[in-house]
């Protein structure tokens, strides 16, 4: 009979894989993106250089970005029959939405069948430009807005926020969302990468595996946390008195209510992504010269520090970050799929290269074994 050891709950500190592209050291504050620091990628690159190096595990020459960012511009545009299903779909959650639409991008790509190294990488390249522009005409439209078409001149980034808004947005902005896409891009095996290696490990599609992902990422203990936060700050408003935010915070503890935006699997420390977006949360605001939403969240992370000695993570600052460009709270979460899509496919990428199924065992805890099978007629 073969032993089974008891699981670790969550799997927590489980190692499931051997992995080149992300490295996170929890005690210490480290997230590095294939030996790059994340303060150091923050500081000096661009989205599109940290996709080519989550892809390629090295940074590009100027010559091989000049084509990625050519790859990407062209694979921009949505098919049209994909615009036809998002009008058609009824209001709802935009996560929803999203996994909905990005299966739909599916039955329209050009390499939908092919599962070889190459076809693989372009499916990559695609569905990363693809889900800016998807997720910036989810807001158009679901604002009741028609699509604005991509411009080829902008950056990812800058392109996003044309796409979404219409306007040009200033170069301030464009930064603070490179940023914001650069600290979301990868982060080793997290829940939603961990269940996209598993779809890929069948030999299933990159599509497939992106789905799954997002379906993973939409739940509120993942990326959907960004989201609550900002809800959070408006449930306790702009006008209230500083102490309301105490009494907010201090009743949802007492009815031991997780404080979103709050906590992490793997960091003892600060999460080093939360510092940058704590600074964007800030210059942002003073920018906008709304600076209340930057002092509430203040507030609230002194609180939950000294009652309950946990740091924010990335989605804390990253909520009042995207209020502040002018982000509808509803494509929060999908915002962050549109950057970690680059991490997903690396993710994918890694596991077709080097593949087994992964399929490990449960610690069986039911009913002992074995039972005597008793007639329907006699039960
Ligand atoms: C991220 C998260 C899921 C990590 O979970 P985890 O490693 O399983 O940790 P646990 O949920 O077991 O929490 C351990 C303890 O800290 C508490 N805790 C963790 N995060 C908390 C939070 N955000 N607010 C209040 N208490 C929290 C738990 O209640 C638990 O306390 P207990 O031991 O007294 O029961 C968890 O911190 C969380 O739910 N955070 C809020 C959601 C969020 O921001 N998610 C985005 C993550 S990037």
């Amino acid at each position: 009979m073969t032993t089974i050891a008891k699981p670790k709950a969550g799997l927590e500190d489980t190692v499931a894989t051997s992995s080149a592209i992300c490295y996170l050291d929890g005690d210490r504050g480290v997230l590095a993106y294939c030996g790059y620091d994340i303060h150091e990628l923050a500081r000096h690159a661009t989205f599109e250089e940290v996709c080519y190096l989550l892809w390629h595990r090295r940074l590009p020459t100027r010559a091989e970005l000049g084509d990625l960012q050519s790859q990407l511009v062209a694979g921009r545009a949505l098919p049209e029959g994909l615009l036809r299903v998002m009008r058609a779909l009824p209001a709802g959650d935009s996560m929803d939405q999203l996994r909905t639409l990005t299966s739909v991008l599916s039955h329209y790509d050009p390499d939908a069948g092919d599962n070889s190294p190459d076809a693989n990488y372009r499916k990559a390249v695609r569905l990363t430009a693809q889900l800016g522009s998807l997720v910036a005409t989810m807001g158009r439209v679901n604002g009741g807005g028609g699509p604005i078409q991509p411009d080829p001149v902008l950056g990812h980034a800058a392109n996003f926020l044309y796409m979404l808004t219409g306007e040009r947005p200033s170069a301030l902005a464009t930064r603070a969302f490179d940023v914001a896409l650069i600290l979301h891009a990868d982060h080793e095996l997290n829940a939603s990468t961990f269940a996209a290696r598993v779809i890929a490990a069948t030999l299933s599609d990159i599509h497939s595996a992106t789905v799954g992902a997002i379906g993973a990422l939409k739940g509120p203990l993942h990326g959907g946390a960004n989201s609550e936060v900002m809800r959070l700050l408006l449930e306790i408003g702009k006008e209230a008195a500083p102490e309301k935010a105490d009494e907010v915070i201090r009743a949802k503890l007492g009815r031991k209510e997780k404080i979103p935006g709050f906590g992490h699997r793997v960091y003892h420390t600060e999460d080093p992504r939360a510092t940058h977006l704590r600074q964007m949360s800030k210059d942002l605001g003073e920018r906008t010269g709304e600076t209340v939403w930057f002092s509430l969240s203040q507030r609230i992370e002194a609180l939950v520090q000294s009652e309950k000695k946990l740091n924010p993570n990335v989605d804390f600052y990253s909520a009042s970050t995207y209020y502040a460009l002018g982000v509808p709270i509803d494509l929060f979460t999908p915002i962050f799929a549109v950057s970690r899509v680059s991490g997903w496919t690396a993710h994918v990428l890694e596991q077709f290269s080097n593949n087994r199924l992964i399929r490990p065992r449960a610690d069986y805890i039911g009913p002992e074994y074995p039972q005597r099978y008793i007639p329907l007629e006699a039960r």
